[in-house]
């Protein structure tokens, strides 16, 4: 049994990349076909073995708890309707998993965010997950992918993807040397270097599953790019204490966070749902635009 158990969800940012849409829904309550993002997020973390989620959010974003909470009048409504299709799916996201929720009182990075859930985390590995990122896998769900790693290397575990050199200035990118299990030992990590400083071409997209010890370096993190508490540079200091591994998972990467990226996970989630598959092609066959 693994001992990652619990998950962190900081879900308080702006979502300024797709704005107006986010502009009075928070961000990961943006629909990806017929659910939220935050839906698929926190099904990825059950589905990975993950027993409790921890929502750092802030005074405006009361929809993201209240989608996991119960909804008597709503559930009275389809009774009456008998829709027993939804009334098993609602009870299903309200039954997902244990939510707990801390707040950020003000937005100071993500290193800070991660932070403000140590009492409820305690002194146990867990992993973070950004609501911005999508992954669908065919095989493995991507948490679960890196919770393996944990497992078999007790050290801290960064999911990574390579992406063009024009779009290194967009991540944390690592510097590792590559092992033989095909995991990268990591030696550096840089938050959104220009593209002449990246140490290499691996961006950390929003998976992690990090060792307790972390907290102890976001403690007397400094404020960093954007001046802001960055989790990158935690990580970077968690190098003189403890290994962390890097680890290219199978799975496809959506960035939720910006309008195409967006509009892409629509479309692809959407085409993979055998009950609007069809529909979508014969849409797609007449598509003219006027
Ligand atoms: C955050 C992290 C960055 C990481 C990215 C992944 O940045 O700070 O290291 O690569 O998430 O999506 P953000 O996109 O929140 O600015």
């Amino acid at each position: 049994m693994s001992k990652v158990k619990t998950a962190v969800l900081p879900v308080a940012g702006w979502g300024t990349r797709v704005l107006p849409a986010t502009k009075s829904i928070p961000k990961p309550m943006l629909p990806i076909a017929d659910a939220p993002a935050i839906d698929y997020i926190v099904q990825e973390a059950v589905e990975s073995g993950i027993k409790h989620i921890i929502l750092v959010t802030n005074r405006y974003l009361r929809a993201i708890e209240d989608y996991f909470d119960e909804n008597p009048e709503l559930m009275h409504i389809l009774e009456k309707k008998n829709n027993q299709k939804l009334l098993q799916r609602i009870k299903s996201i309200e039954n997902m998993v244990r939510i707990s929720v801390v707040r950020q009182p003000s937005p100071r990075g993500l290193g800070h965010a991660v932070l403000m859930a140590r009492e409820i985390v305690g002194n146990e590995p867990f992993a973070v997950m950004l609501g911005d990122d999508l992954v669908w896998s065919e095989s493995a769900p991507c948490l679960k992918q890196l919770i393996d790693v944990y497992d078999e290397t007790s050290a801290s575990v960064l999911g990574v993807i390579k992406v063009p050199a024009c779009d290194v200035s967009k991540y944390g990118v690592i510097a590792g040397e590559l092992q033989e299990n095909k995991l990268t030992k990591v030696t550096g990590l840089v938050e959104k270097p220009a593209i002449h400083e990246a140490p290499s071409d691996l961006a950390v997209i929003g998976r992690y599953v990090l060792s307790p010890k972390i907290f102890d370096f976001l403690e007397t993190t400094l404020p960093g790019k954007g001046n802001e508490i960055q989790l990158t540079d935690a990580l970077e200091a968690l190098l003189s204490a403890e290994p962390i591994y890097a680890c290219e998972f199978s799975g496809v990467r959506y960035d939720t966070g910006d309008t195409v990226g967006w509009l892409q996970a629509c479309i692809e989630y959407t085409m993979r749902r055998p009950e609007f598959a069809p529909a979508m092609q014969e849409y797609f066959q007449k598509l003219q635009l006027k």
